[in-house]
């Protein structure tokens, strides 16, 4: 299978604090590539990258072997639109309507006619489990809705990648086993590559084609679920099997005391 993208030796610093370190990972084409790893490891800073709303310290992205850091603004911006972006904050634009914001893509960058961008808003909707919001405003929902409706608006121009930041999260479990449907299904039928950032570890086994855990903006393990189960890394076997204590713990307490916290 082709490489569709290939992050090679990213370092990012913001000011003078190193956030990622050295993350080298191939995604290739129709995979869901699942990354975990604990608060503040560095996830969402990770597919800022993908998305080009960040840029390397030093390292380079490439997607279809087009290193992005060298397209100008204009093509940036084209190159975007194979590229759906779930953030992990939803995002929505409080000032629209659910329809607008799921059809944002088309009222912004086409002219079909408002009454076809509904019918496909809808479409997007069902998709996520959602109907009859289509005129409500991001306030008047509760936040799973807002979040599938930023669901829906990250698919809703059928890219070629999605890049979802825990797109399960606050979800009840029906719910997050039919977002997780919902992703399965787009690899399969329409052969879309996906990049999941998950806390929702029963959800990362079972839609992950790889998984990769990340502490502290280092890489640990790569590999099929099989693989990070059977891991004999004692970071990973500490998160993925929710320990209270063990490295992970030990770590943060050590370095509390060396600034002198405790
Ligand atoms: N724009 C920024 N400026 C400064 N520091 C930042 C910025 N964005 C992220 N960071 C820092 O980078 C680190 C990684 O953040 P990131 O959001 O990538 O973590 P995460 O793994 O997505 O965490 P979570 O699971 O809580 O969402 C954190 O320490 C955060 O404070
Ligand atoms: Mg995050």
């Amino acid at each position: 299978m082709s490489v569709k993208i290939k992050v090679e030796n990213l370092y990012k610093r913001f000011d003078k604090r190193e956030v990622l370190h050295d993350v080298s990972f191939e995604v290739k084409n129709r995979e869901i590539f699942v990354i975990i790893g604990g608060s503040g490891s560095g996830k969402s800073t990770v597919i800022k990258h993908i998305i080009g709303l960040l840029k390397p310290t030093s390292g380079k992205v490439f997607i279809d072997s087009t290193d992005i850091a060298t397209l100008r603004d204009r093509d940036l911006i084209d190159f975007r639109k194979k590229i759906g972006y779930l953030f992990q904050e939803g995002a929505l634009f409080d000032s629209l309507r659910v329809w607008e914001n799921v059809g944002f893509f088309y009222l912004e960058n086409t002219r079909m006619p408002i009454s076809e961008i509904r019918k496909l808003v809808t479409k997007k909707l069902a998709l996520v489990g959602l109907k009859d919001v289509e005129d409500l405003y991001p306030s008047q929902l509760s936040g799973g809705m807002r979040k599938r409706v930023a669901l829906a608006r990250a698919i809703s121009y059928n890219p070629e990648i999605v890049l979802y930041d825990e797109p399960t999260s606050g979800l009840d479990p029906v719910t997050s086993a039919m977002i997780d449907n919902l992703i399965l299904k787009l690899r399969d039928e329409i052969g879309v590559t996906s990049i999941v950032v998950t806390h929702d570890l029963e959800s990362a086994f079972s839609i992950a084609d790889r998984i990769m855990y990340i502490h502290k903006g280092k890489v640990v393990a790569i590999g099929t679920p099989e693989e990070i189960k059977n891991s004999q890394d004692m970071f990973v076997r500490q998160f993925i099997n929710r320990l209270p204590e063990g490295p992970i713990t030990q770590e943060f307490f050590e370095e509390l005391k060396m600034k002198g916290g405790r």
